[in-house]
C-alpha cells in the first residue's frame, strides 16, 4: 500500500492537530537546507531501487506484508515528537497508547490479564520469553521443533540453556511421540510451540503439546511471531483452529505486528500470562523513573529506549482496523489463506511441481519435479531466477526428506531445496491468476 498524495494531506492536517496540542508554547521552528535535503532524499530513492519490489503483489518472497498506510501516517505524525517509551517522561501518550494496544493483543488470545509489552521483533520478543522461562526453571531444557525458527536454539546458547530438537513429522509440525521422549527424560523446562513455522506456514498441535508439558511440569512458550494473527481467520481446518484456540493456555505467546499485524518494522510483541513474572524485570533506574510512581515500561523490558512511534502506529492502526473475527483485519488474513489453497491448487494441477502440504495459512511451498532430490534442488534456483525475470519474486527454502518424500523418488541428498510463496497480502487473491500465468511461464 504505497503513500500517495491525499495520504500526505492527511498527514499534514494531523501534524497540524498534534502541533495545536503545543500551541501556547513561544515558536521554535527548526530551518534546514531545502535543496540539499531534496539532492539527498532523491539520491536516497535512486538507491532503493537496488530493492525487489516488497510492495507489489508480484513480489510473494519473504515474510514482508506493507504496512497499511495509517499506520505509516501515524508513525510519521509521531516523527514530530518521536516519543521514546522507556519510561513516561520520555513518551507518556504513546506509552498509555502502546499499554492500550498490547492489551487488544492479549485480549485476541484470551487474555483479560497479562503482562506484555512492544520490541523490537520477534527475535527479542522471544528471546525475553525465554529469559523467563530460564528463570523459572534454572538449569532446564528449552525444546523446539525442528522447523521453528533458528532464533530459539541461537537464543538458548546466548542464555546458556540447552536446547533440544524435537523433529517434525512429514507434515512439518512437531512429532508428538518424540516430544513425549524428550519430556520423559525429566530436563526441558520449556517447549515452544510455532503456530506458524517460518518456512512453510505449519501449526504445530498445540493442545496436544500443552497435555504432554502439563504432565510433567513444563512451560508452553507460543512462538506465533508471524502466525499469531490468524487466530481471527473463520477459514481455518479443524486441527489449525484447535491450536489457536488453545493459545489461551499457553505461558508466554509471541505475536509480531510487523509480521502480519501491517506495521513498520521494528515492532515485535511479548505476552505473559502472569503478570507477576514482572518480578524478574526488577531493576532501578537513577536517571528516567521519577516522574511518576506509575509503571514505566522500561521497568517491564529489557530494552531501554523504544520507538514511541511504534505504538502510536498500532494504536491508531487497531483503532482503525480492530482485531475483532469478521472485521476487515480478519479478512484480509483470510483471503491470505484463500490466495495459498489457490496457488496450491494449481500447482498440485501441474505435473512439473509438487505442493509439500495443503497450506495451514498462507505459505506455500513445493518441489520442481524431477529425477532426483539434487537434480530438483538445481531446478528450484533455475526456476526462481526465471520466474524474478518475469517479475514474480519467490523464495527458496530448504526441506529435510521427511518432509517432502512423495515429491521425490531418488533421494541422493538428505535435503531439498523447494520454491516457496508468502501470500500475504490481502490482495494477493486477486492477483492469483497472473502470478500463477508467471510462473508456468517460468518452469
Ligand atoms: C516464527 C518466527 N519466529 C521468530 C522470528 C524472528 O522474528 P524477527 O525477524 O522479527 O526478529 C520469525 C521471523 O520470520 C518467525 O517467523
Amino acid at each position: 500500500m504505497p503513500i500517495d498524495p491525499k495520504d500526505l494531506d492527511l498527514l499534514a492536517e494531523a501534524v497540524r492537530r498534534l502541533r495545536d496540542g503545543f500551541a501556547r508554547l513561544p515558536a521554535a521552528a527548526r530551518s534546514y537546507d531545502g535543496e540539499r535535503a531534496r539532492d539527498a532524499l532523491l539520491a536516497a530513492a535512486d538507491r532503493m531501487h537496488d530493492n525487489f519490489p516488497y510492495h507489489h503483489p508480484l513480489y510473494v518472497g519473504q515474510m514482508l506484508k506493507p504496512p497499511h498506510p495509517v499506520a505509516k501516517l501515524a508513525y510519521a505524525m509521531a516523527m514530530e515528537l518521536n516519543p521514546n517509551n522507556h519510561a513516561l517522561d520520555g513518551g507518556r501518550a504513546s506509552s498509555y497508547m502502546e499499554k492500550e494496544a498490547v492489551a487488544q493483543i492479549a485480549r485476541m488470545v484470551g487474555w483479560e490479564e497479562h503482562l506484555g509489552h512492544l520490541c523490537g521483533g520477534g527475535t527479542f520478543a522471544n528471546f525475553e520469553a525465554l529469559w523467563v522461562a530460564r528463570e523459572l526453571a534454572p538449569g532446564k531444557a528449552i525444546a523446539a521443533s525442528s522447523q521453528a525458527h533458528y532464533t530459539h536454539s541461537r537464543l538458548s546458547s546466548v542464555l546458556g540453556v540447552p536446547f533440544v530438537p524435537i523433529p517434525a513429522d512429514a507434515s512439518g509440525r512437531m512429532d508428538l511421540d518424540a516430544l513425549q521422549r524428550e519430556l520423559a527424560r525429566g530436563e526441558i523446562g520449556t517447549v515452544v510451540a510455532t503456530l506458524g513455522t517460518t518456512a512453510a506456514g505449519r501449526v504445530d498441535p498445540l493442545p496436544e503439546i500443552v497435555k504432554l508439558a502439563r504432565a510433567v511440569g513444563a512451560r508452553v512458550h507460543v512462538d506465533a511471531a508471524y502466525g499469531g494473527y490468524f487466530t481471527l481467520a473463520s477459514n481455518l481446518e479443524p486441527a489449525t483452529r484447535a491450536a489457536y484456540d488453545a493459545m489461551r493456555d499457553a505461558d508466554s505467546i509471541v505475536i509480531d505486528p510487523h509480521k502480519h499485524g501491517l506495521q513498520p518494522y521494528g515492532c515485535g510483541c511479548v505476552l505473559f500470562k502472569d503478570p507477576s513474572v514482572g518480578r524478574f524485570y526488577r531493576h532501578d533506574s537513577p536517571y528516567t523513573y521519577f516522574s511518576s510512581s506509575e509503571l514505566h515500561l522500561g521497568e517491564i523490558t529489557l530494552e531501554c529506549s523504544r520507538a514511541g512511534a511504534s505504538a502510536v502506529a498500532l494504536w491508531t492502526t487497531l483503532r482503525m482496523l480492530p482485531l475483532v473475527r469478521d472485521g476487515e483485519f480478519a479478512r484480509g488474513l483470510e483471503a491470505g489463506r484463500e490466495a495459498a489453497l489457490a496457488l496450491y491448487a494449481a500447482l498440485r494441477d501441474d505435473e512439473r511441481v509438487a505442493p509439500l502440504f495443503v497450506p495451514e495459512l498462507d505459505i506455500v511451498v513445493w518441489v520442481v519435479r524431477a529425477r532426483s532430490a539434487t537434480e530438483a534442488s538445481a531446478r528450484a534456483r533455475e526456476v526462481f531466477d526465471a520466474a524474478a525475470r518475469h517479475d514474480l519474486h519467490l523464495a527458496l527454502a530448504s526441506f529435510p526428506r521427511a518432509m517432502a518424500a512423495h515429491t521425490i523418488s531418488d533421494w541422493d541428498a538428505d535435503d531439498v531445496m523447494c520454491l516457496r510463496a508468502c501470500v500475504m497480502k490481502p490482495e494477493h487473491r486477486e492477483w492469483m491468476p497472473e502470478i500463477v500465468k508467471r510462473l508456468k511461464a517460468s518452469l
